[in-house]
């Protein structure tokens, strides 16, 4: 699937003003503003989702919308303004079953919105080879399994979390990082995203490089599971939109003792994969979190975690920031000569330029 620059075309007709629709997506998706007025064929619908502010009062409008709702490719979510049997009768004309009206739960909306965002973006899997579709649908389900049993209180799916390691190891052994992450890049599951970035790259990479059995095990289960910790950070501060405040940061800090409580409670985990949790924000200077280690405090499996995290973070795109390329994230990254280990990146940089 081509990445589309907007996740919701929110499309309305002059009798429809849509600030309350707009205001309730604005920082938690990129948005595009369609009138049913203007020319709708500039790709201006090229959306994974199309929301309907439809008044349905009947004439040209109606026709336009009708002829709109033909043209969108993507998901499809519908607001009327009133409930009343003619709007029920053109819904039917329209052959439009779900539908929400105003005025619209803020909450609800986005809950809709991401759920269709996230059906087409799982829906385009299909077209992957079927090895990395296995992967990426194991490790969603998986990973949601994760997050949910830990925030019960409940131990990690060991089985469940091994099956979806191999299955990754699987889909890396075939190459090609950038369909991996592509597959990934629109999903708004934000935590599966990123962890399946880490756990991808360090993967992909691993595997590139020669290295296999345990070590390539510890690595992929350890990007998997890298930030666990982050199911006992609240969900208005995980999932805000936009930068963090300095009491949220404190908050979103602890997520690598979060880790280490959930990893050390279960059993089977080896003492190098625990460490890529707890110690990926530690920098080599002593100057990173939660232990100040630094040199030879920091392992190597745990320098590799700590350059997929930065360089998955760099090349993501947030409400609040545009995803960077390969090579600026790169250049960036050269820069951090205290924090990072420069070996280990110059490797990785021959890796995701060459596309190994
Ligand atoms: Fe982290
Ligand atoms: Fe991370």
């Amino acid at each position: 699937m081509q990445r589309l620059k907007t996740d919701i075309a929110v499309v309305h007709d002059a009798a429809f003003e849509p600030g309350d629709v707009v205001e309730a997506l604005t920082g938690y998706f990129s948005l595009s503003r369609v009138s049913l007025d203007d020319d709708l064929g500039n790709g201006s619908l090229s959306a994974h989702l199309c929301v309907f502010c439809a008044s349905l009062r009947p004439g040209l409008a109606f026709q336009r919308l009708r002829k709109a709702l033909q043209d969108c490719e993507g998901e499809k979510l519908f607001i009327i303004p009133t409930h009343n049997s003619d709007a029920i009768s053109r819904l039917r004309d329209l052959d439009v079953a779900d539908y929400l009206v105003l005025p619209i739960d803020p909450g609800e909306l986005r809950t809709l919105a991401k759920a269709a965002i996230n059906r087409r973006v799982e829906r385009s899997w299909e077209a992957l080879h079927p090895t990395k579709r296995k992967a990426l649908k194991e490790s969603l389900a998986c990973f949601e399994k994760c997050f949910s049993q830990v925030r019960r209180g409940e131990p990690l799916p060991m089985e469940d979390i091994n099956v979806s390691c191999r299955h990754i190891r699987d889909a890396a052994a075939l190459g090609g990082l950038d369909g991996w992450i592509k597959a990934l890049d629109d999903h708004h599951n934000y935590s599966f995203r990123h962890s399946m970035f880490v756990c991808g790259i360090l993967t992909y990479f691993a595997n590139a490089i020669g290295i296999v059995g345990d070590d390539l095990h510890q690595l992929t289960l350890g990007g998997m599971l890298h930030d666990i910790g982050k199911s006992k950070v609240p969900l208005e501060v995980l999932d805000k939109p936009g930068k963090l405040d300095d009491g949220e940061w404190k908050i979103m800090r602890n997520h690598p003792e979060h880790s280490r409580e959930i990893l050390l409670s279960n059993q089977g985990l080896d003492a190098d994969t625990v460490a890529m949790a707890v110690h990926h924000h530690e920098k080599l200077d002593g100057t990173g979190y939660p232990g100040g280690l630094s040199g030879a405090q920091i392992s190597d499996h745990v320098r590799l975690t700590a350059i997929a995290d930065v360089y998955s973070a760099l090349i993501d795109k947030r409400s609040y920031k545009e995803a960077m390329s390969q090579e600026a994230a790169l250049d960036l990254m050269a820069k951090f000569e205290g924090h990072l280990d420069m070996d280990l990146l110059g490797a990785f940089r021959s890796f995701v330029l060459e596309k190994a």
